[in-house]
């Protein structure tokens, strides 16, 4: 079966970037991304390419070659799905915060939406692909939604979760370790995991390109992000212990990772691990697990959210025993929102809970990040419910000059790994600031030595 047409519901941080490499890659299909969020369409197709609304290095290059040939960003959903005989979902699959598996499940009621939309409107046979992450088994319940059309149309369901990080999202679509394709093991199921071979294969080795069972590709997934955020916790305990011991953190991983049965790959130490999926996906693992009654299961994975949760309040309660145990009304400096560098994406990032931590404190902040916007730091702040949107106005302050975000602080905080606080002047930074000028590195990234020379009280993560 040769696909002419894809429709991706769901124009985010996963929607845009995979269907334009999609299109890109395939310019005899049409690729229509459609979404309910007029803003975020419009963003889409807007001429500026510094105005689309996702920031990847690579994306806008990628998305003036293929929008209005055969890459379309739309909010007419029902034409796209009806005329497409592809459909992937790649909707939010955000935590629960209501009901049963409240702060644990994932809330599966945008993907049911897409589900009851696709079986009102089809009125031809779909291969329907879960690019969202899902719980597994999720595909049976959409299967079940989509047989109830009653009209004849027939749907099969694959799974094809989506394993690109922020902020290197174009590169990992491009040259992707592996493409897993889950699918029913029929005939038909073969037929249709085959279709979707045959799209990534125009770019993609045979070989990097695997096809398993429905279950175990949605549960690989969830598996995959649950080994990463592992890692980032695991490193993170010993970061604790290197602080009260001596020992130092960075060359312990380094130790490590040298040992080719452990790799040297997500052993930074840090402030925490942020994201939209790290916490959200784990949490799912450790519902499925207690809902199988696998406590023990779901204990062990519990405890890297666990872990993450302790780095932020300590990198916070370490700010403040460091300031002499108070930072009421001290300026402190943050560089660095987005939960890493190279996106523009602040969801769980551990900026917010530090923020968060230090504001109940008292101190006032002013945050420079080079991508993220005003308004996307005050809704991440206001979302926690902390304190009400005055106050959070009234102790944060935006600015969009990192030299003008330290002045006069008595502490700079990083917070995000952004390539540029690396450049900055930082004798002319040191020399605007409150005198013990404190630098707190949650991402080591500063040259320890340069800044120690220039007089500053220099404090990293995992190094006492
Ligand atoms: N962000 C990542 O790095 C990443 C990586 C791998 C997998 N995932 C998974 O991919 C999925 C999507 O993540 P994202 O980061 O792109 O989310 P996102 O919030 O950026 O985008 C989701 C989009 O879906 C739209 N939407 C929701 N319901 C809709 C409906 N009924 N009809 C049309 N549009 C609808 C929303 O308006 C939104 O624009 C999630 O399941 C996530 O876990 C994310």
């Amino acid at each position: 079966m040769k696909i002419k047409k894809i429709c991706c519901i769901g124009a985010g941080y996963v929607g845009g970037p995979t269907m334009s490499v999609i299109a890109d890659k395939n310019p005899g299909i049409q690729v229509t991304v459609v979404d309910i969020n007029e803003a975020r369409i419009k963003a889409w197709n807007s001429e500026n390419l510094d105005e689309l609304p996702v920031y990847e290095p690579g994306l806008s290059e990628v998305v003036a070659r293929a929008r209005g040939r055969n890459l379309f960003f739309s909010t007419e959903i029902e034409k796209n799905i009806d005329e497409a005989e592809m459909i992937f979902i790649s909707v939010n699959t955000p935590t629960k915060t209501y009901g049963k598996g409240k702060n644990m499940a994932a809330d599966l009621k945008y993907v049911e939406l897409c589900a009851r939309q696709i079986a009102n409107v089809a009125t031809s046979d779909k291969i329907v692909v879960e690019k969202s992450t899902l719980p597994v088994r999720t595909a049976q319940a959409i299967k079940t939604i989509l047989d109830q059309t009653g009209n004849g149309v027939k749907f099969q369901i694959l799974s094809n979760p989506e394993f690109l990080a922020e902020g290197t999202a174009i590169q990992d679509l491009e040259q992707a370790d592996r493409v897993l394709i889950g699918g029913e093991q029929s005939a038909e199921g073969k037929e249709a995991i085959q279709a979707l071979v045959d799209i990534y294969a125009a770019w993609l080795p045979q070989e990097n390109i695997l096809t398993t069972n429905v279950w175990s590709s949605e549960l690989s997934k969830l598996t995959a992000n649950a080994f990463l955020a592992q890692r980032v916790s695991s490193i993170n305990a010993i970061s604790e212990l290197c602080e009260a011991t001596g020992a130092d953190v960075s060359e312990v991983a380094k130790a490590i990772g040298m040992d080719s049965r452990i790799g040297p790959k997500f052993l930074k130490a840090s402030v925490g691990f942020g994201g939209s999926c790290f916490q959200k996906d784990i949490l799912n693992l450790v519902y499925i697990a207690k809902s199988l009654g696998l406590d023990n299961v779901a204990d062990y994975w519990e405890q890297v959210i666990i872990m993450n949760d302790h780095q932020k309040k300590r990198f916070a309660e370490n700010i403040v025993s460091t300031l002499f145990n108070t930072v009421s009304g001290k300026k402190i400096a943050f560089l660095g929102w987005a939960f890493k560098k190279d996106t523009n994406d602040t969801r769980e990032s551990a900026a917010i809970y530090v923020a968060d931590l230090l504001l109940e404190e008292q101190a006032e902040i002013q945050v420079y990040d080079p991508k993220v916007k005003p308004h996307q730091i005050y809704t991440d702040l206001n979302a926690l419910n902390t304190r009400t949107e005055e106050e959070n106005k009234a102790q944060l302050q935006v600015v969009n000059n990192p030299y003008e975000a330290c002045k006069d602080a008595h502490a700079i905080a990083v917070l995000t790994e952004w390539d540029e606080f690396t450049t900055y002047d930082w004798k002319r930074i040191y020399d605007t600031m409150k005198k013990p000028a404190f630098v707190f590195d949650g991402r080591k990234i500063l040259k320890e030595e340069e800044l120690k020379a220039i007089g500053f009280e220099y404090y990293a993560i995992g190094k006492a």
